[in-house]
């Protein structure tokens, strides 16, 4: 499963605030676009879908909560909060975001514009999509 947590965030914090940058340089394609998840219901399961090509990466603003990757045969789930980290995934894999904290604030970067066709929203399709591969 191509996936990855990624140390790319500085965090300037004082008695003033603080500060986080992103290089995109870190992160390994162009990002076309971006877009940002928040005011989650708690107990709201996000995703329940893979993409056919595009790429992504997830960086938690604020809160924390969890993302569950799936392929055929591996599952890893990764706890995710503004510690500097991203977690960066490749095509093709099954997603499920949940546990929002109340606060959660999730921005997303990916490599392509938004287009319905590269989801597949249905889990026995995903199965079909990815044995067919
Ligand atoms: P979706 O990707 O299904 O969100 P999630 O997996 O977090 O539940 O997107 C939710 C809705 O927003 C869906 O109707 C498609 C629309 N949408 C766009 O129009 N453009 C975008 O860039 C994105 C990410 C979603």
């Amino acid at each position: 499963m191509e996936a990855r947590v990624k140390k790319a965030i500085n965090i300037f914090a004082d008695a003033a605030g603080t500060l986080s940058v992103l290089n995109f340089r870190s992160i390994p394609f162009i990002v076309k676009r971006m877009y940002w998840i928040d005011s989650v219901p708690s107990g709201h399961i996000r995703g329940r879908h893979a993409h056919k090509n595009l790429s992504q990466f997830f960086v938690v603003i604020k809160g924390t909560l969890e993302i569950e990757l799936r392929t055929m045969n591996e599952q890893k789930v990764f706890l995710l909060s503004n510690d500097g980290c991203i977690l960066i995934i490749g095509p093709g894999i099954w997603r499920e975001l949940r546990e929002f904290s109340q606060d959660a604030i999730v921005l997303v970067g990916t490599d392509e514009e938004f287009l319905e066709t590269d989801y597949i929203r249905d889990w026995n399709e995903y199965l079909k999509w990815i044995k067919s591969k």
